[in-house]
């Protein structure tokens, strides 16, 4: 049997659940909240439609009571405030490192051998963070952001050469920040022929420049933080643990000397299986690709620098 716990009954824990039951991923999804009701609502209001879909996964929601998360495969942190228009990831880690600690602490009281993977925002902090406490072994310890970012630049990929959003391909590496993350534009392809063969260079780079806003544009947009891209890349990432599939899928991990870089998390291309992080592939960058994940790399190692008050 299979169990996932999502911590966070907001719009993206909500979604992540939702898709989970819906594409019957696991085979018991518990979704857990602080606040009274919350997740033992969306949670019956998913189920009330399992009748209607033919769905055989079941989903439990609790308040609070990580005992009923006991014994999880993969447990996805999506709790913490989401960003409101006009501000930065990063301005959330003050409230959100608090709330990520604390989680991590009691899910893993009862989930010593789970996968964590890691929504909350600045993502590759939090991201950070979780290995900082947690001590896990480095592969176990997932950050979600490049399975969206690379979803969003596939989605605008596919707009500007008007094809099919599943045939084209495109990989988002470095920190999950509108200003860090770095669309591989040379790497874009449409059914194996390379995406600057049919886009001209000016074209390419407004679909990068439209995928590193692609989170900012949402918010704006919505009031709040996206949530069903993010829920079901959180969701896709689950499916590539739990079914050990192997996928090769851009996510925060810890780096230890790969790309140049150590001691932080930030986005690169790895091979996600049954013991989370199975390898980091490393793309073989030019310079001016070498320089932007530097730079990347820079910035988040700074926004690392708050968690000192967090981990003393
Ligand atoms: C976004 C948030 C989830 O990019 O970081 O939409």
């Amino acid at each position: 049997m299979s169990k996932v716990t999502v911590v966070g009954a907001g719009n993206v824990g909500a979604t992540t659940a939702n898709v989970l039951v819906t594409t019957q991923v696991a085979d018991e999804v518990v979704l857990i909240d602080i606040k009274e009701g919350v997740s033992e609502g969306k949670a019956m209001d998913i189920m009330q439609t399992a009748n209607i879909l033919g769905l055989q996964s079941r989903l439990v929601g609790v308040t609070n009571d990580y005992a009923k998360t006991a014994d999880s495969d993969v447990v996805v942190i999506t709790s913490g405030v989401p960003r409101k228009p006009g501000m930065t990831r990063e301005e959330l880690i003050g409230v959100n490192a608090g709330i990520v600690k604390s989680v991590t602490e009691n899910v893993l009281k009862h989930s010593p051998n789970a996968v964590i993977i890691c929504v909350a925002n600045p993502m590759d902090t939090m991201t950070y963070l979780i290995h900082k406490i947690s001590g896990l072994p480095k592969n176990r310890i997932i950050g979600m952001g490049g399975a969206l970012d690379s979803a969003r630049f596939k989605y605008f990929l596919s707009i500007a050469l008007g094809a099919n959003a599943t045939e084209v391909e495109g990989i988002v590496i470095g920190g999950h920040g509108d200003t860090t993350m770095i669309p591989l534009t040379r790497y874009a392809a449409y059914r194996g022929v390379p995406a600057s063969e049919y886009l001209p260079a000016e074209q390419l780079e407004k679909v990068a420049a439209d995928t590193m806003v692609g989170g900012a544009t949402l918010t704006k947009l919505l009031g709040t933080s996206a949530w069903y891209a993010p829920g079901a890349a959180s969701a896709q990432m689950v499916a590539a643990v739990l079914h050990d599939q192997k996928k090769l899928i851009s996510c925060s991990a810890l780096l230890d000397g790969e790309y140049g870089e150590s001691d932080l998390c930030i986005g690169v291309p790895a091979i996600i299986g049954r013991n989370g992080i199975e390898k980091i592939v490393e793309f073989d960058l030019n310079d001016a690709e070498k320089a932007a994940f530097k730079k990347s790399a820079e910035a988040v190692h700074n926004t690392n620098e708050a968690l000192k008050a967090v981990l003393g």
